[in-house]
């Protein structure tokens, strides 16, 4: 009854969303603070007696608002059910049953379960000991000559990692591709530079962005893509009908809107992702320069499993990903400051515990 593969497949593993509210939250890159106050706005004016019309299919004044944020026409926008409804779909238009889906090792772990779930090859390319990518020094890249996908996935900044790969590397990487880029921006709004230009001008980059994390709606479920029309017309082929309800493309617009309230609010996660990087070091953590809303720390004594069961005592909840590549570290979303500071006092108290 159930096809092999999905019978074979391992799901994937979602952050844990505890019930209880006292728990401090750092383990699903969430934004601490709420969404700008015109999201409040909308939703107290809005009529339910409205949700009895379906919604705009094809969300024209969420792409408008989008197209006019990124300068550029509303037939290069995508929008969905969050950023990984933008992936999947990916992997629906534009890889073909013998074709094969590429992306780094680690990075996001949802895209091995896309590719399992089509039941396509997998092509992940392994980042290295410090996790940079394989570019050498001259600024090229060192994969196979015969490297090849018909999609591949590249998170920038990467998650968990947190770095940023470099502009330059990221545009010969598009350009070396006769396939499909999708560079998932999920956390470019906490980082130096991005990579939208290239949505903009070459016809096999797709840049996918969510608004679960700079812009405080990840209960919402919006994310979007820009790149060029016909990849995007692709996309729109095969979406569901109604992929975004009337209620999620009217908060996100207002949200889109008020661009200002976003960089508000990134800046203040920028300010505390500092001190929180200042108190690792000083508990002897070594921390990932971050360009994302988390940090990529090693313990200095105890084991990442031990800290994270330690946190977990003390109801703090951060990731740790059991795997050969990740198991020595933690990924910490940057919360509140004085959530910052309870879990650097609960390391501390950690590291003292196991020192008597
Ligand atoms: C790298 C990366 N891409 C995409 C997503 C999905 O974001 P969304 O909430 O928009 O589906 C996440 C969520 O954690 C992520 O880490």
């Amino acid at each position: 009854m159930i096809r092999r593969s999905v019978q074979a497949l391992t799901a994937y593993t979602p952050g844990e969303q505890p019930r209880d509210p006292d728990v401090i939250k750092l383990n699903t890159n969430e934004n601490p603070y709420p969404p700008t106050p015109r999201v409040a706005a909308v939703l107290a004016g809005w009529d339910p007696a409205a949700l009895r019309r379906y919604p705009d299919p094809v969300s024209t004044a969420l792409r408008d608002r989008i197209a006019a944020l990124h300068g550029c026409r509303r037939d290069r926008v995508f929008v969905a059910n969050g950023s990984d409804e933008v992936l999947a779909l990916c992997t629906r238009a534009f890889v073909e049953n013998d074709g094969a889906i590429g992306y780094f090792e680690p990075s996001y772990s949802l895209y091995p379960v896309l590719a399992d779930i089509r039941a396509v090859d997998k092509r992940p390319i392994a980042l290295d000991a410090a996790f940079a990518w394989p570019v050498d020094a001259a600024g090229a890249w060192t994969l196979p000559a015969d490297y090849a996908c018909a999609l591949f996935f590249f998170t920038n900044p990467n998650a968990p990692t947190s770095l940023l790969c470099p502009a330059a590397a990221v545009r010969a990487f598009c350009e070396r591709s006769a396939g499909v880029v999708v560079l998932d921006e999920a956390y470019v709004d906490f980082a130096r530079e991005d990579n939208m230009a290239l949505a903009l001008d070459r016809d096999n980059v797709l840049v996918a962005r969510s608004l679960s994390k700079s812009y405080a709606l990840a209960g919402l479920r919006v994310g979007y893509a820009v790149g060029a029309p016909p990849l995007v017309r692709a996309l729109d082929a095969i979406k569901d009908s109604y992929n975004l309800g009337a209620l999620a493309q009217a908060l996100a617009c207002a949200a889109v809107e008020d661009h200002s309230a976003m960089r508000a609010n990134v800046a203040r996660i920028v300010a505390t992702r500092e001190r929180l990087v200042r108190g690792l070091a000083a508990l002897g953590y070594r921390v990932l320069p971050s360009e994302t809303n988390f940090v990529w720390a090693r313990p200095g004594r105890l084991s990442a499993q031990e800290v994270f069961d330690g946190l977990r005592a003390r109801r703090i909840l951060v990731r740790f990903f059991d795997g050969p590549r990740t198991r020595a570290f933690l990924r910490i979303t940057v919360g509140t400051d004085d959530q910052v500071d309870a879990l650097l006092a609960a390391l501390a108290a950690i590291e003292q515990e196991d020192r008597t």
